[in-house]
């Protein structure tokens, strides 16, 4: 599999995002940007955080299951905890919610402006232990670029 260059992503991030500040519109051009650079992933978008529940937002692949509490699931931990939950084998994690029966690994990242938890940002994989430590980095870096670029008041509309 060709590594993904998180470096020169992070850079179209930025020149995708520069001129907007629309939040959804940048939402939904930050995850089919990242959906068409990364290889071996059938699902990624994004999960908002609306009343203390996770409410999916802009997303690549098959619909999806709407809501999420807090703690529940890949998501739901990862936004109760506001720390990455890399999963390579989804069967194996307690409580995964499966949307798309062909997800075998996940990669799940906080998305957070200041001190505010904005959702999350959830990546499926077909394939067994596809996220390395390494792309749990450079997706880590391509949120923070994210987060410090969405709309004006940094929340979804
Ligand atoms: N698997 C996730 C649910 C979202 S779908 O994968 C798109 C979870 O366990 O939270």
């Amino acid at each position: 599999m060709t590594d993904t260059d998180y470096p020169l992503l992070e850079s179209q991030v930025v020149a995708l995002l520069r001129d907007e500040t629309d939040a959804l519109a940048n939402a939904s051009n930050f995850v089919a940007l990242l959906y068409n650079a990364m290889e071996d992933v059938n699902w990624l978008g994004l999960y908002v955080l609306r009343d203390g529940e996770l409410v999916l937002g802009p997303f690549q692949g098959k619909p999806a299951c709407v809501r999420i509490g807090m703690g529940k699931g890949v998501c739901g931990t990862a936004a109760a905890a506001r720390q990455t939950q890399r999963v390579p084998d989804v069967h194996a994690f307690p409580g995964h919610i499966a949307c798309d029966a062909d997800s075998r690994s996940e990669l799940v990242v906080p998305l957070i402006a200041g001190n505010d938890l904005l959702g999350v940002l959830d990546i499926d994989s077909p394939s067994l232990d596809r996220f390395s430590v390494a792309d749990q980095a450079g997706v880590e870096l391509l949120c923070r670029a994210f987060c410090e670029r969405l709309g004006e008041d940094g929340t979804f509309i």
